[in-house]
């Protein structure tokens, strides 16, 4: 088999270098000298696999083959090479490394396709800095505005001024849209994040929708006093609404349905002195399900609490919306013919959804997409201690390998 496991193992080491962080994790933000290292390795082994290289206006890095049928639209296979804050080494990167092993499988086997072939390491999925997730496949669909490249991050930093310092022309970024046509379809290659395939015991598994995440934040403006001179009936703490308002989205996720789900991960306090009551408290919300109509109303609630809780305790209040991807359901037709390549590669065809958000999500609104899991050790991701067997990328790039020697008959 020409997929090579020592190939992917060794370019996977290596881009973990880029971005390492002591505890053996990556932060690899987008429009970062790190990133833009980590771009330039990316397409010398894009190259290497006989693609030409180019950056689009968003500053997503594609790989490109042309087909024997000149006009053919492009089979394109996709992830992302950054990273979330304190991230793990699998988490996009396997799907871009994979689809690179398929191309540079198909030219040592002097394999052409009828269609063209592009590998895409589609900018700023995880929005870690912004806030902005799936920016490179929402550019390439279109569906960007300029409001998000206004906006800050921890820093004050605007991702316009990052992508300047980083030689992409913000202006631009209206010329990354592709027309769909251009593209026969999309197939992502991407770690599960949770532990379905390591409890089966399958290295694995084909994805048959994925769920829609809504992340909003809301700040919570009372007022800051002396924690020991101000009587309790006279506070206006905006922690204490915070925290009720952390455990009414846990209840209303267990509530909305069986795979509904709803975190709050970020919470800053100010001013965040033990002897102070904290005046002000800005909190982020991210709520998903594979089904449009409870995440909706999750987010309903939510609103509605956020309101009714912040009247109660005499704060202002200010939400907004960082992120709303629509939950979608994969084409049956691409999933059997993921589960077809898992036979022929010798591999159960487990079939499940996907909790996490993803590029496939985006692009799947206007292009015929599928995608492949692999085995996440213990469900773990967005840490650290993220981790899949070599063994495993390896055979999901098998996989992947059949499916687009399939999808291109
Ligand atoms: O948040 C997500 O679901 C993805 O990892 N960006
Ligand atoms: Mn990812
Ligand atoms: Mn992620």
């Amino acid at each position: 088999m020409p997929i090579s496991q020592e190939r992917l193992e060794r370019r996977l080491q290596q881009l973990t270098q880029i971005g390492a962080i002591p505890n053996g994790g990556v932060n690899r933000q987008s429009f970062t000298p790190e990133y833009k290292e980590a771009q330039k390795l990316v397409a010398d082994w894009m190259r290497e696999a006989g693609l030409a290289t180019r950056l689009d206006a968003i500053g997503s890095l594609i790989g490109r083959r042309e087909g024997q049928e000149s006009r053919a639209p492009a089979i394109m296979v996709g992830s992302h090479i950054d990273t979330v804050l304190n991230g793990g080494r699998f988490d996009g990167t396997v799907g871009v490394i994979g689809g690179i092993e398929v191309a540079q499988a198909l030219k040592e086997d002097g394999i052409g396709l009828n269609h063209a072939l592009e590998v895409a390491a589609l900018v700023e999925e995880e929005g870690a800095r912004w806030g902005s997730g799936c920016l490179g496949s929402r550019a390439m669909m279109g569906l960007v505005t300029g409001e998000v490249l206004q906006r800050r991050d921890r820093d004050g930093i605007s991702m316009a001024e990052a992508m300047k310092s980083m030689g992409v022309e913000p202006d631009r970024f209206r010329d990354a849209k592709r027309d769909p046509k251009e593209i026969d379809c999309y197939l992502e290659m991407h770690i599960e994040q949770g532990g379905v395939l390591d409890d089966l015991g399958y290295p694995v598994g084909v994805v048959t929708g994925v769920a829609g995440p809504l992340q909003m934040s809301a700040r919570l403006v009372g007022k800051t006093d002396h924690a020991g001179a101000t009587p309790m009936n006279l506070r206006r703490d905006a922690l204490v609404a915070a925290a009720h308002l952390v455990l009414i989205a846990q209840r209303l996720a267990k509530e909305a349905s069986p795979t509904a789900v709803a975190t709050v991960g970020r919470m800053e306090v100010k001013p965040g002195n033990f002897n102070a009551v904290p005046g002000e408290v800005f909190m982020t919300f991210d709520i998903r399900d594979i089904y449009r109509e409870p995440r909706d109303k999750m987010e309903h609630e939510i609103v509605a609490a956020v309101e009714k809780i912040s009247a109660d305790n005499g704060l202002q209040h200010e939400i907004k919306e960082m992120v709303r991807l629509e939950p979608v359901v994969l084409p049956r037709k691409i999933v059997g013919v993921i589960a077809e390549s898992c036979r022929r590669v010798g591999v159960p065809a487990h079939e499940l959804p996907s909790g996490a958000g993803h590029d496939a999500q985006i692009i799947a609104t206007q292009v015929n997409t599928g995608m492949i899991f692999l085995r996440s050790k213990g469900g773990v991701s967005h840490d650290p201690q993220e981790f899949t067997e070599a063994r495993d990328i390896a055979l999901g790039t098998e996989v992947l390998y059949q499916t687009v020697l399939a999808l291109d008959k």
